[in-house]
């Protein structure tokens, strides 16, 4: 493999979430960056020097970098890929009808990048893929002088220009060492732990932490739920667990489970990939259905915090991402909790600070209305869906005064049950206990 040039320019095949957030952070970072992408809309977005996806000081940080000229949209493959010494593959893998990640994508992005490669060039993966298939994709590969590997990407959604830039650990994976370090050198001044290892390997530490973080947020919301039946308090239980640096205090906060674009298709695409060896992976079957249950359980607790109907009710819901932080509607709670608080006749009022519009194609029988005070008026109930800070420093004395109940649910238990209280408000939370007004 020939030594690329110091600053080589890096080229990202997608500029969705992964694709968008790596190019601009790698041009910040003062790395020529060309950005391959396939629709016209993202690829007119970035040479106006916007961001494709909402996200925390990702515009203004396209706008530097485009700005400058060290990120610049290629006008295809051909044009973005030769004289790159890497190029970061960041297509979406969605899920098909059976749960499996579709690969078409990756596929076809891989086969591009090789056509038009240098000698030398690295492939590096970052879209999320089974265990296997990097490797795959190499014995597959026609030319011997382009390496590909692995490199898992760990962002967070609402948080991933910090998680760029202070990663807990950078993986990548694959068979050539030198392809492999190449790789890692792109990113290294951020420090955090370098794992090389093989492709596999590297594709399942992608899985297994998604799979796990997901089954710590199911554990602690069905211990939520034993605490509701015990009178014990959720909160006070996940930090005495956290504090054992065992357990770890992260991803112990209950509340209406996970969702997002991750989560729900990681765990379901290992599941696959364990029921295509023959084998169940139970745990994770049972994380998939205490995720369903928890929504189920929420829209429980606001019938009977309503009196045990809500046909006819006025239900002023909080949030509709899946995350405070993002648009993100993909499998988030929202949708399964107003649907369901629909279809047992409820009238539904959303709000939310930036999710409303990809939230409209979802749910076309909610009313949506961009202010919360306008959400609340005249509302039985008032139910927090997402920590957006602006429900949790709404002014809730005024708020409380246009409702018409006094009733307010909170899923992510983020408000204060007793200043509510103190407005004469019941207040019902996750795994703890239910305030009540002083008589
Ligand atoms: C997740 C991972 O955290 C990232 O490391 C990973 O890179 C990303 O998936 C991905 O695979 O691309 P993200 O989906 O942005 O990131 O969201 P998280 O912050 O992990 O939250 C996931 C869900 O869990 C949300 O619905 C959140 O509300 C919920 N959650 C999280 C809880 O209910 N409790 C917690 O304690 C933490």
């Amino acid at each position: 493999m020939q030594a690329p040039t110091e600053r080589a320019p890096v080229c990202i095949v997608g500029a969705g979430y992964v694709g968008i957030v790596t190019a601009a952070c790698l041009a910040s970072l003062h790395r020529p960056v060309r950005v391959v992408e396939s629709d016209e809309t993202r690829r007119g977005l970035i040479e106006r020097g916007r961001a494709t996806v909402f996200e925390p000081g990702l515009s203004e940080l396209v706008a530097e970098v485009t700005r400058d000229g060290r990120l610049r949209v290629a006008g295809g493959m051909a044009d973005g890929v030769p004289g790159a010494s890497v190029v970061v593959i960041a297509v979406g893998t969605p899920p098909t009808a059976e749960g499996d990640a579709d690969l078409s994508q990756v596929r076809k992005a891989v086969a591009e990048a090789v056509e038009h490669a240098d000698p030398g060039t690295v492939i590096a993966i970052k879209s999320t893929i089974p265990p296997g298939t990097t490797a795959a994709l190499a014995r597959q590969m026609t030319r011997r002088d382009v390496s590909i590997v692995m490199c898992p990407e760990f962002l967070r959604e609402g948080n991933a220009l910090h998680d760029f830039h202070h990663p807990a650990r950078l993986v990548v994976g694959g068979d050539d060492p030198e392809a492999c370090r190449r790789v890692a050198s792109l990113f290294a001044e951020l420090g955090g732990e370098t794992i090389i290892c093989d492709s596999t390997s590297a594709e399942l530490i992608k899985y297994g932490s998604n799979a796990f973080l997901a089954t710590k947020i199911s554990f602690i919301n069905e211990m939520a739920r034993l605490c509701e039946l015990t009178g014990a308090n959720v909160d006070v239980v996940a930090r005495g667990m956290g504090q054992d640096p065992r357990v770890g205090s992260a991803f112990l906060q209950a509340g209406l489970g996970w969702g997002g674009s991750c989560f729900p298709k990681d765990v379901r695409a290992l599941e696959a990939v364990f029921g295509y060896h023959g084998h169940s992976f139970w745990l994770l079957k049972a994380a998939i259905e205490s995720n369903a249950q928890q929504r189920r359980h929420f829209v429980a607790r606001i019938r009977e915090a309503l009196g045990g109907n809500v046909e006819g009710k006025h239900i002023a819901v909080l949030g509709l991402a899946f995350k405070p932080g993002t648009d993100d509607m993909r499998q988030a709670p929202s949708v399964d909790i107003i649907r369901q608080l629909h279809d047992m006749g409820a009238n539904v009022v959303a709000t939310d600070p930036v999710a409303q519009d990809t939230a409209r194609p979802l749910l076309t029988t909610t009313r949506f209305v961009p202010d919360p005070y306008e959400a609340v008026r005249d509302a039985d109930v008032a139910v927090v869906v997402t920590e957006w800070p602006e429900f949790v420093n709404l002014d809730w004395a005024r708020a409380v005064a246009l409702m018409r109940g006094r009733v307010v649910v909170d899923g992510r238990n983020c408000l204060d049950g007793a200043r509510l209280a103190s407005l004469g408000v019941r207040y019902l939370s996750v795994g703890r206990r239910p305030v009540s007004p002083p008589d």
